[in-house]
């Protein structure tokens, strides 16, 4: 019943999205950068070094699964879905800071959802966050948008307080029945060396699932409300991602940019058939040593997945090229379910076999070992896992796309991946 009520407003809403115009004057003629922490990485304000390897991985791959059940989910439902749901977890975070006098919070970055929000004070249901919680009373530029805020029509799953005459939102979270619900509201956002007024959710109820630790999420798919939307700054961003372990951090960058472009550098078109919001684009085949598998599908590009999702039928060649390129046993079993090929490291392999290219419509790209295996100490694992079924949503995963400049322009509907070393 919520889910139909869900789907009802989603659908009416999006009649009048064209229409409306959010985004501020376009003062920002060039762009900006900020980094981006691994949750697990040492940089992270929630590094905990009790973790060993294998735990991190395990919830990693909690996280990943959660996303995948997400976008078959979304793909399920494309014919009527142009806006999003939020997931939950998330993989990297930023430091922004929110309010005047601007207070810093450790964010999410998901790159698959629309909506900002961020606990707000007095949040009594929702998840601990380790740091202070943003407080809109402190906030001399924090106010809140009313009904009559040629806004708050436009916002997924609004409800107006006829009390208050606030907008209210409420989010799920795909098929499942995680929350976030409160206020929809309007502060100053400082990110980097820039500052800008932004429209965000300020959370005042969540239930479980959440991530824990981190303040909120920063939506950066290409819907009405996310970052990139209401940032004024030309429809452009890219990513660099370094290896999780890695002592650098990734980085993110939003607006234009004059990125070199490499040699090696694939421009791919974004699909507009349909989820014309999330970053879809398309796979025509899988080469590695003398195999190759072709198919023509589209795949999510997902910051948050730590692993790729192939079609089982694709999959299973890829095991066998892998496995033939190796050339010495793997583990019989792996050491967490949701992995399906491992290697003991004293068996001599270290760093995994010939690259493996991805073809997309457009161009290809080469992926090195760090792009296919994760290390868990003792042993390597592939980071590319079979789906239930064929025809499930496929996921290009954030391991994949570590060193590649990952470059978004949402005018031209066009995604580049420009191999190059993310340590800068
Ligand atoms: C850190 O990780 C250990 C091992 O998993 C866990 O028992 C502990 O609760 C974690 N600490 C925090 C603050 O999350
Ligand atoms: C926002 O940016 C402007 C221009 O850089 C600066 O003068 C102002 O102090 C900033 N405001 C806050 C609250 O940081
Ligand atoms: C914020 O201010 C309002 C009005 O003064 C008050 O009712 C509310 O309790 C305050 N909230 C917090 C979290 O202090
Ligand atoms: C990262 O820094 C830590 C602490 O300084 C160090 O122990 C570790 O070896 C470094 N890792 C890499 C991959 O350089």
């Amino acid at each position: 019943m919520l889910t139909l009520l869900f789907y009802l407003l989603i659908s009416l809403s999006n009649k009048h999205l064209q229409s409306l115009t959010l985004t501020q004057p376009k003062t920002l003629s060039h762009g900006f950068s900020l980094d981006l922490i691994h949750r697990y990485s040492l940089k992270s304000p929630f590094y905990n070094s009790s973790m060993t390897l294998r735990e991190r991985y395990h919830s990693l791959a909690l996280h990943s699964s959660s996303r995948h059940q997400h976008f078959n989910y979304l793909q399920a439902k494309a014919s009527n879905f142009v806006t999003s749901l939020i997931p939950q977890n998330g993989d990297y975070l930023m430091k922004i800071a929110v309010g005047v006098p601007p207070v810093d919070l450790f964010v999410i970055l998901d790159t698959s959802s629309d909506l900002m929000w961020i606990q707000c004070k007095p949040c009594d249901r929702c998840n601990k966050q380790s740091r202070e919680m943003f407080d809109p009373n402190q906030s001399s530029a924090y106010e809140t948008i009313s009904c009559d805020s040629p806004f708050c029509p436009h916002i997924p799953q609004m409800q107006c307080d006829s009390f208050t005459n606030e907008c209210q939102y409420w989010h799920t979270y795909g098929s499942r029945s995680s929350l976030t619900s409160g206020v929809m509201a309007r502060d100053l956002f400082t990110l980097g060396t820039i500052n800008s007024t932004f429209i965000f959710g300020c959370s005042l109820q969540e239930d479980e699932g959440f991530n824990p630790n981190a303040a909120g999420y920063i939506g950066l798919n290409g819907a009405q409300f996310s970052l990139i939307s209401q940032l004024g700054v030309s429809n452009q961003f890219s990513y660099c991602l370094t290896p999780t372990n890695s002592n650098f951090t990734s980085k993110l960058r939003l607006g234009s940019h004059v990125i070199p472009r490499s040699q090696g550098a694939i421009t791919t078109p974004l699909w507009a058939r349909y989820l014309p919001s999330f970053y879809v684009i398309t796979l025509t085949g899988v080469s590695i040593g003398h195999a190759t598998l072709n198919t023509d599908r589209s795949i999510f590009i997902d910051t948050s997945s730590t692993f790729t999702y192939l079609d089982p039928s694709i999959y299973s060649g890829i095991e066998d090229a892998v496995r033939d390129a190796v050339g010495v046993e793997p583990i019989v079993r792996p050491p967490q379910p949701e992995l399906s090929l491992c290697y003991d490291k004293k068996s001599g392999i270290n760093t995994g076999p010939a690259n493996m290219v991805f073809h997309f419509e457009g161009g290809e790209i080469s992926l090195t070992s760090i792009n296919m295996f994760i290390d868990l100490g003792d042993v390597l694992c592939l980071a590319i896992v079979p789906s239930e079924e064929d025809g499930d949503s496929m996921i290009l995963g954030n391991v994949a796309q570590v060193n590649f400049e990952v470059e978004y322009d949402l005018d031209s509907r066009m995604v580049t991946f420009t191999p190059t070393n993310c340590y800068y």
